[in-house]
């Protein structure tokens, strides 16, 4: 009998038609080879986030496949001031489970704000990888917005009034709206412990300019009056925020999804708590923010 070809285990990159997003179809991450990495690492470049569906992943899997694209940083501590899953640094948990009283990632069940991960620090990573181990039957869903897309039609009087600022992006309050671990918080966007990157970025790999906001809450426009930053910002976020930038992802178990963070944000929508929902993330290090204005 003749072989037949099961086109669908063929590798090929699907945009999702939205302003940023791709599918790759046909590849088992456990197994990427030099011309595989090369052609995902190249749909990343091009699409800013990259959806691999039915997925086989351990954490050593998860670690060794982030690792291709650079060094880990270690994972932010978590809500219950634990460092990270025990043997596993630069691994965060994503997950509304409590056991034994004590939950056991960050985020709870709520609905996540958009924002950049880990860009309070001053180098930020890069990219960060979600693979989804338990999800309820609905909610929980991951949106992504394109930030080069915003810069790129983002109006000349805000171009202009951006120019040269930088913006801080808030240490204090977690995108699910906890308080960091060894965090004093404070509402007062001057106050707020954080870091200064400028609002507009050049992409080190692909030149490609975005804005750079980070998140929302207790962010400052270095150098401005409170007043000017928060009208300032209150414009900036009012365009980012338009659903034309924006991807979302209705996840399934075995789900990885990467993102760059240096040009996207991304958001997630509130679940029923009595549903259990479990994702481990890697964060590879970042090497630069470089201003693009
Ligand atoms: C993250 C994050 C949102 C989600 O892992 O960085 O923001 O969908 N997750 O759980
Ligand atoms: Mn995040």
């Amino acid at each position: 009998m003749a072989a037949t070809i099961d086109a669908s285990r063929i590798r090929r990159v699907v945009p999702t038609g939205a302003a940023l997003g791709a599918e790759v179809h046909g590849i088992d991450l456990r197994a990427v080879d030099a011309a595989a990495f090369h052609a995902i690492h190249s749909a990343w470049l091009a699409h800013e986030v990259l959806l691999f569906r039915d997925q086989h992943l351990d954490d050593d899997a998860l670690i060794a496949f982030s690792r291709r694209f650079g060094d880990l940083d270690e994972a932010p501590i978590q809500e219950t001031g634990q460092r990270f899953v025990e043997g596993y640094p630069e691994l965060y948990v994503v997950s509304n489970v409590v056991e034994a009283g004590v939950p056991i990632g960050s985020l709870g069940y709520g609905e996540a704000v958009w924002h950049t991960d880990m860009s309070y620090l001053p180098l930020p990573p890069k990219a960060s990888m979600l693979y989804a181990l338990e999800i309820p039957a609905s909610g929980g869903e991951t949106g992504f917005c394109s930030m080069s897309a915003s810069w790129e039609s983002l109006p000349a009087d805000l171009r202009a009034r951006v120019a040269g600022r930088r913006v801080k992006h808030d240490g204090t309050y977690n995108s699910g709206g906890y308080v960091r671990a060894g965090v004093t918080p404070t509402d007062d966007p001057r106050a707020a412990p954080g870091a200064f990157h400028p609002i507009v970025c050049v992409h080190p790999e692909t030149g490609r300019r975005s804005l750079y906001l980070g998140r929302r809450r207790n962010s400052y426009v270095e150098a401005l009056d409170l007043a000017e930053s928060e009208a300032l910002l209150d414009a900036l976020w009012a365009h980012v925020a338009r659903a034309e930038f924006q991807w979302e992802h209705r996840w399934r178990v075995g789900d990885l999804v990467m993102w760059d963070n240096r040009c996207t944000m991304h958001r997630r929508n509130a679940f029923d708590p009595a549903e259990r929902r479990v994702l481990h993330r890697t964060q590879i290090r970042g090497d630069s923010v470089p201003r693009g204005g």
